[in-house]
């Protein structure tokens, strides 16, 4: 029998093919179910256990080398059919799976090439923010009640760290560090510790602007707003409700007026053709000597809005949870635009 197996070992080394149905041939012959292995391992049950360890580890030996030849034939047919599949130059093309962009950066980038035509630029800053960019520079001391205003995450480790609740800190980093004229915009991702639901999350997008120069009024503002509302939205037509944010004074919650021509209209105004889409006002002088700039020369105003929540407008998109659920067919809908 251990000669019988090493004929057979010489032959699997010997084999070889390119023909499908040969090599097929030869898987049956040696693994199919009437095949040489099994007939190997039946009369492996009849002989006496002494030589049981030499001729099992035979018949595994030859089991190998059938296996590794097939592996070694089958990669050879493969790349065969390649080859000739490539050289059909009729054959269907290979389709790509093209990304892409992601709905919130679609609109962050129309929003800030909107600001780019009249001179802002980008600036970035850090996720996790000390106290002082994130809270006291911005007005709001260690017991200020506004600081209730966007629930904070702390980092454990260091209690004078938060994740940033807005990106108004960048705009502080940018003052410490430029003189006007300033005009810049901070995208970026912002946390609050909010419960998760179809309206809120406890991480979204914003974009905030600032404006620091000589003589710069309330008048620039509301200006500046009608531009973009015109230039996103195709809508002019802006209120400026008062409000308050600890950074700016005075404060205003800016409603853009969408119209009341559809009953999507009524659902989305709740019946009253306005949309609140950011809150802005020009910047406390207490901030802009905070960041090292001369209050008496330079005035100029801010703002800041929720990227998620202009979306969700635009394009009718009625769960906040769908930007990271990263659903491909939700994002699929967006591969034309940009
Ligand atoms: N930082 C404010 C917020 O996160 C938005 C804002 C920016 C308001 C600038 C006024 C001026 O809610």
């Amino acid at each position: 029998m251990i000669e019988d197996i090493k004929n057979y070992l010489e032959e699997v080394k010997e084999f070889t093919s390119q023909k499908v149905e040969d090599i097929e041939q030869f898987r049956v012959k040696y693994l199919g179910k009437k095949g040489i292995l099994n007939d190997l391992f039946l009369k492996f049950k009849e002989v006496p256990n002494e030589e049981k360890k030499e001729l099992g580890q035979q018949i595994n030996n030859l089991k190998q080398a059938v296996n590794q030849k097939l592996e070694i034939l089958k990669e050879t047919l493969k790349d065969q059919n390649t080859s000739e599949a490539e050289s059909d130059l009729t054959r269907p093309g290979i389709s790509l799976n093209l990304g892409s962009r992601h709905p919130v950066n679609i609109v962050k980038n129309r929003i800030i090439n909107i600001f780019k035509k009249i001179g802002f630029s980008v600036v970035d800053g850090p996720e996790i923010e000390d106290d002082w960019h994130n809270f006291t520079a911005l007005n709001m001391s260690e017991y200020h009640p506004a600081r209730d205003m966007q629930d904070t995450f702390f980092i454990e480790k260091d209690p004078d760290m938060v994740l940033r609740t807005h990106t108004s800190s960048v705009q502080i980093r940018y003052m410490e560090q430029n003189t006007p004229p300033i005009r810049i915009l901070s995208p970026g991702r912002v946390y609050r510790n909010e419960d998760i639901s179809a309206r809120s999350h406890c991480m979204f997008h914003q974009i905030e602007g600032l404006y620091i120069d000589t003589h710069v009024s309330f008048a620039d503002l509301k200006q500046t707003l009608q531009y973009f509302t015109s230039e996103l939205f195709g809508k002019s037509e802006i209120r400026m409700r008062p409000s308050y944010f600890p950074f700016t004074e005075p404060s205003a919650e800016v409603d853009v007026y969408w119209g009341l021509e559809t009953e999507t209209d009524y659902r989305i105004t709740k019946g009253t053709g306005w949309l609140e889409i950011l809150g802005c006002g020009m910047v406390d002088p207490n901030v802009l000597k905070n960041a090292g700039i001369d209050s008496e020369k330079y005035s100029g105003f801010a703002f800041g809005m929720g990227i998620e929540r202009i979306v969700m407008l635009m394009y009718q998109i009625g769960d906040i949870r769908m930007f990271t659920e990263n659903d491909i067919r939700v994002l699929q809908q967006f591969s034309n635009e940009f």
